[in-house]
């Protein structure tokens, strides 16, 4: 028995060496290992041994068999890695690894359309700081130290005078200090307000800011602008109204409603049963704003408008949480 199983181990070094292909392995493996193989032959005759050979003719056997086994599986685990002679390295059929093409952010794709839109009405696009001074973010803008209008624009204070935007009215009035009319320009970008950050508020967004400025706009020009605006964002059947509201830089000012996009008016819970969504503020750009940057009295009008990107967003894609748009999720992301 000894001497047996000495040999079965000996030719069994001999085939694993010389077994260099997946088949040629198996055949090895069914040879030794299989049901009727040389192992399962020697364990069949353990009973007819001799009572004190046993244990220890058992143990040899077993022996063998799990370093067959583990010699076995180290020759397919290399086998993994080198295909044998003949065999195909790579199956060119095999449809490739695409790379994941990165996109535009939703917010950055709203930008853009909003853009597009006025760009092709002749207008053009401005940007200004986001660090800016109580100056361009209050003063200019009609906004005075102590009225209670300032409430409303409320911001980040890095020094006494020094502040994060709260919206980006602030551009017209740089465009204005650099530029004498006619103006027709629009301006995107962050804007910061310390609001508490839930499902409709988050500490910062992006507003679209509209001006026109020449000799004779008017307050209809502001209306069919922006009608056309809603049509081009929302669709053809978009309906706008205009409501008497109040912001200190323009006179008179208006918030600007669509009909509801979800019940084309009918009244549902996104527009809270009122048929209309309010998405912007405009108006007629007050003539102390023209003081403020040095333009003549009385010689020119403007129309003013200002919208969030986010409520645009959210409105044209049906998402109900501002928070979706700045927390990165890639399974949110990709659906844009
Ligand atoms: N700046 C306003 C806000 O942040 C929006 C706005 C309203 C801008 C009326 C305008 C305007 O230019 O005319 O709420």
């Amino acid at each position: 028995m000894q001497d047996e199983i000495r040999n079965i181990k000996k030719s069994f070094e001999e085939e694993i060496v010389n077994a260099n292909d997946a088949g040629s392995l198996e055949s090895v493996r069914i040879k030794y290992l299989g049901r009727k193989g040389l192992i399962a032959a020697l364990m069949a005759r353990l009973p007819g041994l001799p009572k004190e050979e046993k244990p220890a003719a058992g143990k040899e056997i077993n022996l063998l068999k799990t370093g067959i086994q583990r010699a076995l599986t180290k020759k397919k685990e290399e086998y993994k890695h080198t295909p044998a002679r003949g065999e195909l390295r790579a199956d060119v059929t095999m449809p490739g690894t695409w790379p994941d093409a990165g996109r535009a952010h939703p917010i950055t794709k709203i930008l853009n359309e909003i853009n597009d839109i006025f760009i092709s009405l002749g207008f053009s696009v401005a940007q200004g700081p986001e660090i800016e001074s109580e100056f361009y973010n209050f003063e200019a803008l009609n906004i005075p130290l102590e009225h209670p209008s300032r409430d409303a624009f409320d911001t980040f204070y890095i020094k006494d005078d020094i502040l994060l935007r709260s919206h980006t009215s602030t551009v017209q009035i740089r465009i204005m200090e650099k530029q004498k009319p006619p103006i027709q320009a629009i301006m995107p970008g962050r804007v910061y307000r310390p609001d508490a950050v839930d499902a409709s508020h988050s500490f910062m967004f992006h507003q679209v800011e509209g001006l026109m400025v020449d000799k004779k706009i008017k307050f209809s020009d502001l209306k069919g602008l922006l009608s056309l605006f809603t049509k081009r964002m929302f669709g053809e059947k978009t309906k706008t109204r205009f409501r008497p509201s109040f912001f200190p830089f323009t006179e008179p000012s208006a918030e600007v409603d669509i009909s509801c996009i979800i019940c084309s008016g009918k009244g549902c819970r996104v527009c809270s049963h009122t048929g209309w969504l309010e998405i912007l503020g405009a108006g007629m750009v007050h003539p102390r704003v023209f003081e403020a940057v040095g333009y003549p009295p009385r010689k020119y009008t403007g129309l003013a408008f200002g919208m969030g990107a986010e409520r645009i967003a959210m409105l044209k894609y049906g998402i109900n949480d501002i928070r979706l748009f700045f927390e990165n999720d890639i399974r949110f992301l990709k659906q844009f």
